[in-house]
């Protein structure tokens, strides 16, 4: 594929998981891609390194987005033209009732207000007719008892919808694609445990874990040029989750 050559893609949280697997996907698509991480260096190199290793271009950045300057950092390196965003760095929070109010700022802070002002700084850099994609989840629609993670993926719902409307004139467009259960740090209660894995299996349509890459492809459906005219979207992309107890239609 080499649909997004001449592109130029941000990813944040590139480093590792669905970040990592977006970034590898944008760039197989011809995009040259910026691997933003928060601190954990060494993986951002393993993910330049296994795009360079593919033909691809990407360099790294480095900025803690939980920090009142994180924005500030990312954009000290990226210049015009910037086509495509993809605010994918986030935070899980602890459960509803051991939250602090600092986890509480910190959560907002990562998952909601850089990506709020990751796209106000990056708007005068990016042409018309440009991408911006933010990775949300389904739990907006499925209750977790991390309450305050889940309020951030509202908000980042909410924020794409009224964006998507304010930027039409620009004929940019705006999604924000929605995971379910996929393998990564974040879920490191299914790592080694095969009866969790079995439970999901069981709630998933389609009947196993979702893999970094399945988000990645979804991704790189909506960065397309054959996308341009959805817009606005909330797209669920988990394999059927929760569609009701799963039986064979047959024998
Ligand atoms: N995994 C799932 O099942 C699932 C389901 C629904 C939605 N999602 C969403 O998918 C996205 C990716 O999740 P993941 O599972 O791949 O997460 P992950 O494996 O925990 O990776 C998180 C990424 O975000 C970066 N990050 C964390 N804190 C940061 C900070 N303070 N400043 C800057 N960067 C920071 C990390 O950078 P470092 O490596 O430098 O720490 C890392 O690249 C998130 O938006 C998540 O909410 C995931």
């Amino acid at each position: 594929m080499t649909g997004l050559r001449g592109r130029t893609a941000l990813v944040t949280g590139a480093s590792r998981g669905l970040g990592r697997a977006i970034a590898q996907r944008l760039a197989a698509d011809g995009a040259s891609v910026v691997v933003h991480y928060g601190s954990n260096e060494a993986k951002a190199a393993e993910t330049v390194a296994a795009i360079t290793a593919a033909g691809g271009q990407a360099h790294a950045v480095r900025a803690d987005l939980g920090k009142p300057d994180g924005v500030d950092k990312l954009f000290e390196s990226i210049a015009a033209p910037l086509d495509i965003v993809v605010n994918n760095a986030a935070v899980f929070s602890p459960l509803f009732a051991d939250t602090t109010p600092d986890d509480f700022d910190q959560v907002f802070a990562v998952n909601v207000k850089s990506p709020f002002f990751i796209i106000q700084r990056a708007l005068p850099l990016m042409p018309d007719g440009s991408r911006i994609i933010n990775v949300s989840s389904g739990v907006t629609w499925f209750a977790i008892p991390e309450l305050a993670y889940a309020m951030t993926k509202g908000a980042l719902n909410v924020l794409g919808r009224a964006l998507a409307n304010t930027l039409g004139d620009r004929q940019i467009t705006v999604n924000t694609i929605s995971p379910g259960i996929t393998r990564s740090d974040m879920n490191d209660w299914l790592r080694d445990n095969p009866a969790a894995e079995q439970q999901v299996v069981g709630m998933v349509a389609l009947g196993r874990v979702g893999e970094p890459e399945d988000i990645a492809d979804a991704v790189s459906l909506v960065a397309s040029g054959d996308a341009r005219w959805i817009t606005g979207e909330v797209i669920e992309v988990n394999g059927g989750l929760f569609l009701g107890p799963r039986k064979a239609a047959h024998h």
